[in-house]
C-alpha cells in the first residue's frame, strides 16, 4: 500500500519537490554544511548568450542595410496629368498603347499631319521623301508625356495598326503598320520609330483602302503570319498579300469578284478553316482563305475549308446565309461557350451567331446601332455587350447579356453626333467600370447647336446603376479617346486626341491622359432614380475606393 505523502506525490509531485527544497534549507540552517549554491554557469549556455547577441546585430545590420544604404530600385513615378500640344497640325483617328521603354508602364502612339515635327525642328517631312505636310507617328511616355521619338513615316495615314501582344505570341511582326499616301504600305518598329520594311506604290493609286488583317496564315511558306489588305477598286474588292518578315508582296492581286465595305474580319471555325468575312451589299460575304490564297499564288494552300461553311457561302455571290440582319455595320468576334461567337451589327437587328454552325442565338431586332459594340462585365465573370441605340436626343444606352441578349440595363443618353466611343475597364470585383459620353447633364440639344459642341464623360459602374458619375465636360473636338490601365491593377486612366474637324484647316492637336480618380472629387452624381440614400460625396467615395485589374 501506497503511503498519503507518496499518492500526494504523484498528483502534485511539484509541491512535493518544493517541500523538499524546503526542508533542505531547513537542513542547512541546521547542520553547518556549505548551501548548494545554483550551479556556475556553464561556457556553453554563455556561448550561446554570445550567439543568440551576435545573431541578432547581424540581423538588425541586414535589416539596417536594405533599408537605408542600398537604395530602393526606381520605380516610375506616374503623372497623374500630362499634355502634349502641336500647333497647327491636323490629326488622325488613331491612339495605341505598347509599353516601350520596357518599365511596366503603357505608353502612346499617335498620328498627325505637319511640316516639320514640332520638337525636333531638323526632322521635316523633306528628311524622309515626302512633301510637306506628311504624316508623322509619335511615341509618348504614358508615365510622363515626354516623347521617346517622333518622325515623318508616310506623306498620308487612311489606316493604322499595331500588332497587338497576342498577336506576337502567335509570331506575328512586332509592328505597326501604315496603309496610306498613294497605294503604298510601310511597316514601323514601335519601340523605335524605325522603318522595317516599306512598299511604295504596291497598291492601286486610285484604290479605298477598306482593312488591314495582321496574322493571316503564312502564304509565302516562311513560317510566319503574314499581312492581307484589302482595297476596293472600280466597286469591286481586291486583296494583296505581304510577307510578315520581309513586307514583300506575295503572289499577285486577288480579287473577291464582288462590291464590298470596311470592316472585315477573319474567322477561324472550330474546324480549324479559315474564312475572310467582310460586309457587302446589304449582306454579309465570305470567302475561304484557302481559295483565295489559291487564286492569288496559283499554287495549292494547305490550308482546309470547312463542309459546313462551304454550303453556307453562295459561291456565285459570295453571300452568307444568314439570318437577316440587313447591311452590316459592324461585326466582331466575342468569346462563346466553344470558341469564337460572331456579333453582327446591321440595319435592321443586331445578331449574335454560333462560332461554327452560323446559328443565331439571339437576335434584338429593335434597334438602331451606329456604333461599334463594345464588351465589359455587368455581372462578375459574366460578359455583357454596350450598345448605343440611336443617335442625338434619342440616343439611348443599353446594356445587354452577352450569352441571353437580355437587357441588364439601360439609359436615355442624348449625345451629339460624332460622340467619342465607349469604353470599359475591368474592376478588381470581376464587374467592369463603363465610361460613355453624352451632352452634359442639363443642357439640351437645343443649347449646344449655338455654344458648340460640348461632350460629357460619365462612369457607371454596376453596382450602382442608379447613378453616373458625370467626370469631365470637353468643350474641344474629340478624335479619339481610351480608357486605359497604364499599370497592371492600378492607375486607370483616359488619353483623349482632340483636334481641328478638319484637317483641311490645321490647328491645335493635343494628347491628353487623365488619372480617372483625379476627375471623380470634382465630378457630378447624376441620380437616375428617385433613391437618395447615400449622400453624392459618399457615392464619390465608393467610385474613389474602385480597384481596376488587368485584363489577363
Ligand atoms: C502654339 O500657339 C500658342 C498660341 O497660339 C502659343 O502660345 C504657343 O507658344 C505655340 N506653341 C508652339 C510650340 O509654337
Ligand atoms: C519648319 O520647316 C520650315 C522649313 O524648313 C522652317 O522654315 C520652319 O521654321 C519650321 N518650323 C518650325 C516650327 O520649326
Ligand atoms: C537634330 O539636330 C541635332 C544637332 O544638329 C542632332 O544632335 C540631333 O540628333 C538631330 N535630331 C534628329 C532627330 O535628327
Ligand atoms: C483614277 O481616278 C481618276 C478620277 O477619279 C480616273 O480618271 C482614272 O482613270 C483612275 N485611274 C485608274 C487606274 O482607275
Ligand atoms: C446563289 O445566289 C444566286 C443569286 O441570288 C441564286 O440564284 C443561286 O440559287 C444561289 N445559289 C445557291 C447554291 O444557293
Ligand atoms: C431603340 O430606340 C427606339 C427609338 O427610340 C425605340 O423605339 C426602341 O424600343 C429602342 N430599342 C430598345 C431595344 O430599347
Ligand atoms: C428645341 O427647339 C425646338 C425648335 O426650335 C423647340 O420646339 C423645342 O421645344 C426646343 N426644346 C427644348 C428642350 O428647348
Amino acid at each position: 500500500m501506497m503511503d498519503n505523502k507518496d499518492l500526494e506525490a504523484e498528483i502534485h509531485p511539484l509541491k512535493n519537490e518544493d517541500r523538499k527544497s524546503q526542508e533542505n534549507l531547513g537542513n542547512c540552517t541546521d547542520k553547518e554544511e556549505p548551501c548548494k549554491t545554483l550551479p556556475p554557469r556553464s561556457p556553453l549556455s554563455r556561448c550561446r548568450t554570445v550567439a543568440f547577441f551576435l545573431s541578432l546585430f547581424i540581423c538588425l545590420f541586414v535589416v539596417f542595410v536594405v533599408s537605408f544604404i542600398i537604395p530602393c530600385p526606381d520605380r516610375p513615378v506616374s503623372q497623374r496629368m500630362w499634355r502634349i500640344d502641336y500647333n497647327t497640325t491636323a490629326a488622325y483617328d488613331f491612339l495605341a498603347l505598347e509599353d516601350i521603354n520596357r518599365d511596366r508602364i503603357q505608353d502612346v502612339l499617335f498620328l498627325y499631319k505637319n511640316a516639320n515635327s514640332s520638337n525636333s525642328p531638323n526632322r521635316s517631312c523633306a528628311d524622309e521623301g515626302f512633301s510637306s505636310p506628311c504624316a508623322f507617328v509619335a511615341a509618348a511616355s504614358g508615365a510622363s508625356g515626354t516623347l521617346f521619338w517622333e518622325r515623318p513615316a508616310a506623306q498620308d495615314v487612311t489606316l493604322m495598326q499595331c500588332s497587338s501582344a497576342q498577336q506576337r505570341a502567335h509570331g506575328v511582326l512586332s509592328a505597326c503598320i501604315l496603309v496610306g499616301g498613294p497605294g503604298s504600305v510601310i511597316a514601323l518598329d514601335p519601340f523605335t520609330g524605325e522603318t522595317l520594311w516599306s512598299r511604295p506604290g504596291s497598291l492601286e493609286k486610285n484604290a479605298s483602302i477598306l482593312s488591314l488583317l495582321l496574322g493571316v496564315p503564312d502564304v509565302d511558306s516562311d513560317g510566319l503570319p503574314d499581312l492581307l489588305v484589302l482595297t476596293r477598286e472600280n466597286k469591286e474588292v481586291n486583296s494583296y498579300v505581304y510577307s510578315g518578315s520581309t513586307g514583300s508582296q506575295v503572289g499577285h492581286r486577288g480579287s473577291l469578284s464582288t462590291d464590298g465595305e470596311a470592316g472585315s474580319i477573319l474567322h477561324v471555325t472550330r474546324t480549324g478553316a479559315y474564312y475572310l468575312l467582310f460586309p457587302c451589299a446589304s449582306s454579309l460575304c465570305g470567302w475561304s482563305m484557302k481559295s483565295l490564297f489559291e487564286e492569288m499564288t496559283g499554287r495549292e494552300s494547305l490550308l482546309r475549308t470547312d463542309p459546313l461553311w462551304e454550303r453556307a457561302i453562295n459561291s456565285t455571290t459570295s453571300r452568307v446565309s444568314s439570318p437577316s440582319s440587313g447591311a452590316i455595320r459592324y461585326q466582331m468576334h466575342v468569346p462563346g461557350k466553344a470558341g469564337e461567337d460572331l456579333l453582327l451589327v446591321g440595319s435592321e437587328a443586331c445578331v449574335l451567331l454560333d462560332g461554327q454552325d452560323l446559328a443565331p442565338r439571339w437576335t434584338l431586332s429593335d434597334a438602331q446601332v451606329f456604333r461599334k459594340p463594345i464588351l465589359g462585365h455587368y455581372k462578375p465573370d459574366t460578359l455583357a455587350v454596350l450598345i448605343e441605340n440611336g443617335t442625338g436626343i434619342n440616343r439611348q444606352i443599353l446594356l445587354l447579356d452577352l450569352s441571353t441578349g437580355a437587357i441588364l440595363w439601360h439609359q436615355h443618353l442624348p449625345g451629339l453626333p460624332g460622340v467619342p466611343p465607349s469604353a470599359s475597364l475591368l474592376t478588381a470585383d470581376h464587374r467592369s467600370a463603363f465610361f460613355f459620353w453624352g451632352l452634359p447633364e442639363g443642357v439640351d440639344a437645343n443649347q449646344t447647336e449655338t455654344g458648340g459642341p460640348a461632350h460629357s464623360l460619365y462612369m457607371l459602374h454596376p453596382t450602382l446603376p442608379s447613378v453616373l458619375l458625370e467626370l469631365a465636360t470637353i468643350s474641344a473636338n474629340i478624335i479619339a479617346f481610351e480608357a486605359v490601365l497604364f499599370e497592371p491593377s492600378r492607375h486607370a486612366a483616359f488619353i483623349l486626341l482632340t483636334g481641328p474637324e478638319s484637317p483641311a484647316a490645321p490647328g491645335l492637336v493635343s494628347v491628353i491622359k487623365h488619372k480617372v480618380r483625379d476627375c471623380i472629387p470634382d465630378s457630378r452624381v447624376v441620380r437616375l432614380s428617385q433613391d437618395r440614400a447615400d449622400s453624392d460625396q459618399a457615392i464619390r467615395d465608393r467610385f474613389s475606393r474602385l480597384r481596376y485589374r488587368s485584363d489577363a
